[in-house]
């Protein structure tokens, strides 16, 4: 039997920086899912060949990948007394991104959700117990936390939260949860073109980075900070406020890379054409008055968002102003999107 997942990618508006224990998290997070940048999955199960305790044959894009199959392997041993098949078989998984792997795009998020999707798929079929959907999707993005954090938000279409929050009854360190409430139409299919500033690898893994946070000394008011803008974006989605949105969204992005440049070891993700992009938004939104704000993740590539009703005009934007300050004029153009689908092939 042959498993495939399709799961996508997501972009943090308030952003997930910090960790402890299992992969928990130090403050609730809020993403939208997307669409466009994502992962596709395959899982199935061979005979084993060896004694070793997990056998993989993994394959990135047609060819063999050393360096993502320890990552793939280390996760799998650190999963394996819930999935006991991992063990028992040989284990095959492909995968490859919708987006080029040197895009400088996270792809964490929509690799390890659909991995876990795979997994979750696989025991289904397997153990006796038969899950519901809903607390198929909530083991998934369990599992998929323990791969990545932020995969675990990956799990869920349009807005998706993973962390405890007072505000939101359900919520939860362990795994995300869809968006609770109904947000205002004006947020329906929200636009995000990701400008590619910079396409090299980080030069400080996630793992790394939110090592940073363990001794900031700015660490305790900025789980202050994140829990009070969550509160405010819930109330800014639900009145269709799009004003309040691009101030939070902005302010998340810039603390971010506040909290990285004034961590120990410092660092500065952000390229000059980072900063040159940024300002033209905003001139862009103050002359037009047209909501359209940036975020940003832990590199130098912009993510610009704004309401599908403006596209024509932003697009414009984009080409005529800011393509110029990105790698070869790069930009994948993606928006709002309804989660991971699992692929039946006939
Ligand atoms: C800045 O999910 O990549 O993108 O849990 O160590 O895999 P690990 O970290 P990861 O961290 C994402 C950090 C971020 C913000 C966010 O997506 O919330």
């Amino acid at each position: 039997m042959n498993i495939t997942w399709k799961s996508p990618s997501n972009i943090a508006l308030i952003k997930y920086w910090g960790k402890h224990g299992e992969q928990l998290p130090n403050n609730p997070s809020l993403s939208i899912t997307l669409s466009e940048a994502t992962t596709t999955t395959s899982i199935s199960l061979k005979k084993k060949r060896s004694k070793k305790p997990i056998e993989l044959d993994f394959t990135f894009e047609g060819k063999k990948n050393p360096v993502f199959a320890d990552k793939i392997l280390r996760y799998l041993s650190g999963i394996q007394a819930d999935f006991s098949f991992l063990s028992e078989n040989r284990i095959i998984l492909t995968s490859e991104n919708s987006f080029p792997h040197s895009a400088g795009i996270a792809s964490s998020a929509s690799s390890m959700s659909a991995l876990a999707l795979c997994l979750m798929s696989l025991r289904a079929t397997t153990d006796k117990k038969m899950y519901n959907y809903d607390s198929f999707l909530q083991q998934a993005s369990n599992f998929a936390r323990l791969g990545s954090g932020s995969a675990a938000r990956s799990i869920y279409p349009e807005f998706s939260i993973w962390g405890k929050t007072k505000s939101l009854p359900g919520s939860s360190d362990k795994y995300a949860i869809p968006f609770p409430i109904n947000y205002h139409n004006n947020f329906n299919d929200i636009e995000d073109s990701i400008l590619i500033v910079n396409e090299n690898e980080k030069p400080v893994s996630s793992r790394a980075g939110h090592a940073l946070m363990n001794d900031h000394p700015m660490a305790k008011q900025r789980y202050i900070n994140a829990n009070k803008r969550l509160d405010k974006l819930l109330d800014a989605l639900k009145t269709g406020d799009w004003g309040i949105f691009c101030q939070i969204v902005e302010t998340e992005a810039l603390e971010l890379h506040a909290l990285m440049m004034t961590s120990t070891h410092s660092f500065i993700l952000m390229k000059p054409n980072t900063l040159e992009i940024i300002e033209r938004i905003r001139n862009y939104r103050a002359e037009t008055k047209i909501p359209v704000c940036f975020t940003l993740d832990a590199g130098p590539n912009v993510h610009v968002l704004y309401p599908h009703s403006e596209k024509a005009k932003v697009r414009n934007f984009i080409q005529s102003e800011l393509l110029s300050f990105c790698v070869k004029k790069k930009v994948i153009y993606d928006h709002m999107g309804k989660g991971p689908a699992q692929v039946i092939e006939d």
